[in-house]
């Protein structure tokens, strides 16, 4: 039979050099296993990864290599059905698996840590882990790209209000306004594939931190765990998570994207606008108030952007005093990673399936639109077109708001011989230019709100996220 193991009892985990046990408080605060357990499916996926290159490079025999797949396998299985015991004193999921890898198939398991410490098998794993999350997030990115450009397919005509200073400004298609969110939704994913890029680097070979003496192949390594590379610094490979601050900046990007139209979602539906309605499994009652239904999802996703964000400050801040090259502070990179992750899946995933079930009120948008008197600048483009010169037309048509505001109606309501009196240029014309109607389909600019843009838009997205 093998030999002791030495991961059999934590006291001697590292080396005979310690003479006295840790503390119980010493032993909790150090230990991470009560979360880092979650990249247990990656630690074992790097190890064999690490152990197949190991026997290709000579470096352990082909049996070792078959102990340590047949002994992998096991533990995963066991992690898989719950019966894994996993051990503070063990400390973390990298010290719990070979163990629990060595007590089943003796020395072969304890070679597996050859040419490797648990600098760069940490690093490998987070990268791993988050690897495989970031591709779950830009799929998720796709749904709710695609929940808000199939609710505007069928508004491109429908106008409300758009808004700046939160004051009625110009008529928009309520199509349009949505589109908004489907670009920054669109930005979002650029970025994040662009984060998965560096994310995807091998840091295996590092070692503790100056790299191995044994013949290692990295590069078989990195194929073999579908990484584009391997980063070419051992120093820098144990210790910077930048990629992990990185894929916190993409999220709390994505959370405030997110939480901007959680924002708009709760006015929507309030009473004082009543844009919208929400379906009632989106809303939650009052215990006092037996009138209310509040949009509670949309409120927490609103909310929990603060997290999000709190977690990228808590990154950049655990990193930006420590020296080269792997310090014990980093292993606070995990919870508020898992916990960004976690957020952001549950947000993008909760928010599509909301804005799927949006009742839409035209009747109520439009009208915000006409007594907001959204199509002033209609007509001070109307005149200015005529040759009045545009600071002039701005003066005359304040003085017909002001005039329609008096009376309690619309632009569009006041008699003609009223807005002829304004200027003798104006003809029946104007009032394709008053209606909110006839000032989408004037702005046709590209990227303009005209039902003929939105709807190229529409289409572009469409086969962007087919
Ligand atoms: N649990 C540790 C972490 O999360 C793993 C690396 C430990 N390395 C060490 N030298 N103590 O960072």
């Amino acid at each position: 039979m093998s030999a002791p193991n030495p991961l059999a009892n934590k006291q001697q985990a590292w080396s005979a050099l310690f003479t006295e046990p840790m503390s119980e408080l010493v032993q909790r605060y150090t230990a991470s296993v009560g979360f880092d357990k979650r990249l247990a499916a990656a630690d074992i996926e790097g190890s064999l990864a690490h152990a197949r290159m190991l026997a290709a490079q000579k470096i352990i025999d082909e049996r070792d290599l078959a102990d340590i797949e047949r002994g992998l396998a096991q533990v995963r299985a066991e992690i898989d059905a719950g019966t894994f015991s996993w051990k503070l004193e063990l400390e973390d999921v990298h010290l719990n698996v070979e163990a629990r890898l060595t007590e089943l198939v003796g020395n072969a398991g304890k070679r597996l840590h050859t040419g490797r410490s648990r600098n760069d098998q940490v690093a490998t794993d987070i990268r791993l882990w988050l690897r495989g999350e970031i591709d779950r997030l830009a799929a998720l990115l796709v749904q709710m790209q695609r929940a808000l450009v199939e609710l505007a397919a069928g508004h491109t005509e429908t106008v409300m209000p758009g808004f700046t200073h939160l004051q009625v400004a110009q008529p928009v298609s309520f199509a349009h306004h949505l589109l908004a969110y489907v670009e920054m939704f669109a930005r979002d994913a650029e970025r994040l594939a662009d984060v998965r890029r560096r994310v995807n680097r091998l840091p295996l070979g590092a070692a503790a931190l100056a790299g191995t003496s044994y013949p290692l192949d990295r590069e078989h390594t990195a194929r073999l765990l579908g990484f584009d590379g391997v980063c070419e610094n051992s120093l820098d490979a144990v210790s910077d998570r930048d990629f992990a601050i990185e894929f916190s900046a993409f999220a709390s990007i994505a959370m405030v994207h997110v939480s901007r139209l959680a924002e708009e979602i709760v006015l929507w539906m309030s009473q004082n606008f009543g844009f919208i309605d929400l379906a009632d499994r989106y809303c939650t009652g009052s215990s006092i108030m037996p009138q209310k239904r509040n949009p509670d999802v949309a409120e927490l996703a609103r909310g929990k952007s603060g997290r999000v964000i709190g977690h990228l400050m808590g990154l950049l801040t655990l990193m930006k005093g420590q020296p080269l090259t792997y310090n014990k502070d980093n292993q606070e990179d995990k919870e508020p990673l898992f916990d960004t992750v976690d957020t952001l899946a549950d947000t993008l995933r909760i928010m599509a399936e909301m804005v799927g079930g949006i009742v839409v009120k035209p009747e109520a948008m439009e009208h915000a639109a006409r007594r907001g008197y959204a199509t002033a600048t209609d007509l001070a483009d109307y005149l200015a077109k005529k040759g009045v010169p545009f600071r002039d037309a701005h003066e005359a048509v304040a003085h017909a708001v002001k005039v329609a505001m008096q009376r309690g109606v619309d632009l569009a309501e006041l008699p003609m011989a009223e807005l002829q009196a304004l200027h003798r240029d104006i003809g029946d014309d104007v009032l394709e230019a008053l209606t909110p109607r006839g000032s989408l389909r004037s702005r046709a600019v590209r990227g303009g709100t005209a039902p003929a843009q939105v709807q190229a838009q529409l289409e572009r997205h469409r086969q962007r996220l087919a």
